[in-house]
């Protein structure tokens, strides 16, 4: 345990502590015990133990696998010490953790050696772009692609040719494509002329399903990007770069597909 002069609590909003030592209070609420503002209050009102020793300063950080951390007397561990990710994913690399033939791969741009363990939950297509989600938890990955839960995905796509609603209204009703029926798709229209700019959100995560459903209308996709997935969404991430997700994502990704709240 080590206690640092800066005891500033709004630091914590950040992603600056990604490797341990970690804050005892976002230990805390990692831990699931209570919000970062709550897992403060515990603190402040000293029922919070590390190694046996109460801990009110804020600023104190812990090893979580070195430190012993009681709250009102009971030791807590880390939920599940999964990390979450996102990655502002950008054209040219596969979606892969490997790739034999040594082209680029998104492994390159997460911090594989600083969470061991990472992977891809779901895939995005070598030329496309947006936000692609990464975790240690296989339990969420599986729920949050499994078409129970109808996770959407919003992507922006550049289309070949004028699009008309009445085109549009197919994918609005549910293509259906080789691999069976789609569900019915949001379509807007962003602009249409020699070329249409669509956002388009689906709830599956078939293999190249937004490019399919345009091709099978007659417009094939010059572009895609992905802007959200499920309640994630990119920001103003810059391309190539990721982030921690913050506990409240977490938490909102795992209330969407029905894990209970942690925190
Ligand atoms: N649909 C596609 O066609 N490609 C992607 O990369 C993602 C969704």
């Amino acid at each position: 345990m080590t206690v640092e002069a800066n005891t500033d609590s709004s630091a914590d909003d950040t992603n600056d502590e990604r490797i341990v030592p970690l804050r005892l209070q976002k230990f805390l609420s990692r831990a699931g015990i209570a919000s970062r503002r709550g897992s403060e209050n515990l603190m402040t009102a000293g029922r919070v133990t590390v190694n046996g020793e109460m801990v009110r300063e804020l600023g104190t950080k812990i090893d979580p696998l070195v430190d012993i951390v009681c709250v009102d007397g009971k030791p807590v561990s880390l939920r599940d010490g999964n990390i979450y990710v996102m990655l502002h994913k950008p054209a040219g690399y596969l979606t892969t953790m490997n790739d034999p033939q040594g082209r680029p791969t998104v492994a390159s741009l997460v911090p594989v050696e600083q969470y061991p363990g990472l992977f891809p939950v779901g895939r995005l297509d070598c030329d496309t772009t947006g936000l692609l989600l990464f975790c240690t938890d296989g339990e969420l990955a599986q729920r949050l692609l499994h078409p129970k839960y109808h996770v959407s995905k919003r992507y922006e796509a550049m289309v070949d040719g004028r699009l008309f609603e009445q085109e549009a209204d197919i994918l609005r009703k549910g293509i259906t494509l080789d691999d069976g029926p789609c569900n019915p798709a949001e379509i807007i229209v962003e602009s249409s002329g020699f070329v249409s700019r669509v956002t388009c959100i689906i709830s599956e995560g078939r293999k190249r399903q937004v490019k399919r459903m345009f091709s099978a209308i007659g417009h094939p996709v010059l572009s895609l990007h992905r802007a959200s997935f499920g309640v994630l969404s990119l920001g103003d991430l810059p391309v190539g770069e990721w982030r921690e997700l913050t506990d409240n994502e977490v938490n909102a990704l795992r209330a969407v597909v029905e894990f209970e709240k942690e925190s």
